[in-house]
């Protein structure tokens, strides 16, 4: 992040604070920080370090609007972060919904305040339309057969727990035996589908990339190959785009070059202490001019 002591920063995905905190300390009393989340237990945790804190300013938002409502910081941050995915707290709590581990209703929103819950979802949607997102988001092999099966008994049995849910995959595909849940993929897809994680994502590098300024970092943390895709695709076309530049004569207004070209991942130090820092991989991009 190469942290400036009285740069304006944002946490784009407060989650409970870790980066937020590590970055606070880091600066100095001119410093400050934006942070944003869309799940409300967050807010509230964000909204109590704010009250100690005045360098802490919180907004409830999904981070695709971040750019709109930050338009009077355009070209004056130093550094953004974000850190993709739901959050330990959203998985081990029952009442979320995000977990095929613990029983507890089919929500998975990361804002349970707004839009439409898995249940809903699976209760609502079509056959091809279920398929197609099992097959896209989770990439599960036998996506049109849990559809099928999804929609052939959920009007004498409707899903309404994660464990109903967890239950009629391993139905329909057996327990597979390897080594992964059966439920892993389908559970990953639905969630990505009803926060619409992949939007998100796109929405956040077309916009957020005018806040930067001069010298500043955009750090992606991503945990699966879908947004970790979209991340590096997107680097690398503005990458290129400077290399394209230089050749040609005086850069372009704004340019940006990819700082790393590899995606840096945990050491095997910090999966052993934490095992779900195993699939991070961070992307970090830097604005030249
Ligand atoms: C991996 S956690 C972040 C953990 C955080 N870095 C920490 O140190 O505690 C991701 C957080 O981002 C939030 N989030 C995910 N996608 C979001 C989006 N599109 N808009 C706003 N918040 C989002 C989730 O609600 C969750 O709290």
């Amino acid at each position: 992040m190469n942290v400036q002591p009285a740069g304006i920063y944002i946490d784009a995905t407060y989650g409970r604070g870790g980066h937020a905190r590590a970055l606070l300390g880091a600066l100095g009393d001119a410093g400050r920080l934006v942070v944003c989340d869309r799940d409300p237990q967050a807010i509230a945790d964000a909204t109590s370090l704010a009250a100690a804190d005045p360098r802490v300013e919180v907004h409830r938002m999904a981070f695709s609007g971040l750019a709109q409502a930050l338009a009077g910081l355009r070209g004056r941050v130093a550094g953004m972060l974000v850190d993709l995915g739901i959050s330990s707290p959203q998985v081990d709590d029952p009442s979320r919904g995000f977990s095929f581990r613990h029983d507890g209703p089919l929500d998975m929103r990361m804002d349970p305040t707004t839009g439409v819950s898995a249940a809903t979802w699976l209760a609502t949607a079509d056959e091809q339309e279920i398929a197609d997102v099992l097959w896209r988001y989770g990439e599960e092999r036998h996506s049109r057969r849990i559809a099928r099966r999804i929609v052939e008994s959920r009007t004498a049995h409707p899903l309404e727990t994660t464990f109903d849910l967890a239950a009629l995959v391993s139905a329909a595909i057996g327990r597979g035996g390897g080594r992964i849940d059966p439920a892993t993929r389908t559970f990953q897809a639905i969630r990505i589908r009803i926060n619409d994680e992949l939007g998100e994502v796109e929405r956040l590098l077309d916009t957020a990339l005018d806040l930067l300024a001069v010298g500043g970092r955009l750090l992606i943390i991503a945990f699966h190959s879908l947004e970790d895709r979209l991340v590096k695709q997107r680097f690398r076309a503005l990458e290129q785009d400077y290399r394209d530049a230089r050749r040609a004569g005086p850069l372009p207004v704004p340019t940006f070059h990819e700082v790393t070209r590899k995606p840096v991942m945990a050491s095997a130090a910090e999966t052993t202490a934490n095992p779900r820092a195993r699939s991070a991989r961070l992307r970090v991009l830097e604005r030249l001019a």
